[in-house]
């Protein structure tokens, strides 16, 4: 991964990102915590769903990791100063996380399928718990996005501007239920169980959906392109297919979801 696809907009995102904290609070509740628990925040963002994270565990603390320094910063910000040394957040890559036997859950929300390795993550988030601890986790999966794709090659397709992106899958690794119950299995986790749901975003209101796609679908796109005029080019482009798409105004978003365990023995 580039600098530039790894650092986010956490202003933005963190304004944005009301769909990804609805997403995260099913997540969450799937944990049923007592409240006393040492949990990994697995991808933290901008660290709004790891505020919540921390009010259900009043006895309890979070470690946060993301990759992305501004995200860091900002997590720790707004975190730092409400549940002090209930919480620590560092910058790092999930999948080379050397952690080992300390989160009694791990906790991740619209992470993994920005990741490629997903062999090498949860090979990491299995060393990472205590043994019985449980993993909780969403992300991109399935046909995620698919529609969205299919705007952008559209477009690219037509404009020589947009060279770069002609024929590129996209940065994303939606990956399917099967497989990835498998490698959980293969990572040694047990009580395995994955599935893939749908979860559309509409967003009517054009000029939101332009800083949506800028701040979070299309990031690792417009990072491709050479400059102004070709990412505008990019992101007007896929607004107005969108508007006139037979579901407009919507994100196809697939979330594929994972509950599993780390043996006890
Ligand atoms: C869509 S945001 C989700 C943030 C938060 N979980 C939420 O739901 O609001 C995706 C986050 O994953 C982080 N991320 C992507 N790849 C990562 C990796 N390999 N290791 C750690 N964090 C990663 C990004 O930096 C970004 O903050």
């Amino acid at each position: 991964m580039s600098g530039s696809e790894r650092e986010w907009n956490a202003e933005a995102y963190d304004r944005l990102a009301d769909p990804q904290r609805e997403w995260g609070r099913t997540v969450m509740d799937r944990l049923e915590l007592r409240g006393d628990e040492t949990v990994l925040d697995a991808g933290c963002g901008a660290g709004g769903l790891t505020a919540e994270l921390l009010e259900r565990l009043p006895h309890g603390r979070v470690i946060a990791i993301d990759a992305s320094r501004q995200m860091v910063s900002r997590a720790r910000a707004l975190l730092e100063p409400r549940f002090g040394d209930r919480v620590e957040v560092h910058v790092g890559d999930l999948a080379e996380l050397s952690i080992d036997g300390v989160a009694d859950a791990i906790f991740s929300s619209a992470v993994f399928h920005h990741i490629h390795d997903h062999e090498a993550l949860f090979a990491c988030l299995y060393r990472a718990l205590v043994p019985g601890g449980r993993l909780a986790a969403q992300c991109g999966g399935g046909p995620n996005l698919v529609e969205l794709q299919r705007h952008v090659a559209a477009i690219a397709d037509a404009d020589p501007r947009l060279a770069a992106l002609a024929g590129w899958p996209g940065p994303w690794n939606n990956a399917g239920a099967p497989e990835t119950a498998s490698r959980l299995d293969a990572a040694g986790f047990v009580d395995v169980a994955t599935w893939v749901t749908p979860a559309p975003v509409y967003l009517p209101d054009a000029a939101r959906m332009r800083e949506h796609l800028e701040t979070i679908n299309l990031r690792s796109h417009l990072a491709r392109l050479p400059d102004a005029a070709a990412r505008a080019a990019l992101l007007d482009g896929v607004v107005a297919r969108m508007a006139s798409a037979d579901a407009p105004m919507t994100l196809d978003h697939w979330r594929l979801n994972m509950a599993a365990r780390r043996p006890t023995g």
